[in-house]
């Protein structure tokens, strides 16, 4: 929707989940892991865009989609400033700030490739030890990691 010459506005969504005050750098990780680079309907994606609390800032608006808990906590991993605004019939129902789980299961995988979750079917546990920035050890091997690999 174009206002004026000067002035394009990024029109709403009627339903779905705005992810808003993403820092701009991390914007196409959370597209990746999401998985929303091959989903199939609508996705706005803004980078760089100015933001008077964040300096620069990213914003997703999803059409038709809920994230999960495990979802949310991705994203929450990523980019913990992050807000999730949940829009049905253009308006929001929910809107809510990230919070960094104590522990973290199954999502993310162990580096080290003699860990038994690596070598055995066993779920992943980590605690996170550190929040900014975040690091997180192993539950089984003790491995602390600050780089974090998601599971498929
Ligand atoms: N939004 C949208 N579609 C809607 C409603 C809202 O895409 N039907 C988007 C808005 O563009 C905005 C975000 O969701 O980016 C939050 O909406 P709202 O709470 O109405 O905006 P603000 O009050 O400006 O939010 P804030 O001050 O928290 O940035
Ligand atoms: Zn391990």
């Amino acid at each position: 929707m174009t206002t004026n010459n000067k002035e394009l506005v990024v029109e709403k969504i009627d339903n779905g989940t705005v992810i808003d005050h993403i820092p701009a750098d991390r914007v196409f990780k959370i597209v990746k892991i999401l998985g929303l680079d091959t989903y199939e309907d609508e996705v706005l994606i803004g980078t760089n865009l100015c933001s008077k609390k964040y300096g620069k800032k990213g914003i997703l608006k999803i059409k038709n989609k809920y994230f999960t808990q495990d979802e949310t906590d991705k994203i929450a991993i990523i980019a913990p400033t992050a807000t999730i605004i949940v829009i049905k019939d253009y308006e929001v129902t929910e809107k809510k700030n990230l919070v960094l789980p104590k522990h973290i299961t199954k999502i993310v995988k162990c580096i080290n490739p003699n860990c038994i979750t690596n070598v055995e079917e066993i779920e992943t546990n980590f605690d996170v030890v550190n929040t900014d920035p975040i690091s997180i050890q192993c539950h089984y091997c003790e491995k602390t990691m600050e780089e974090i690999i998601f599971n498929e």
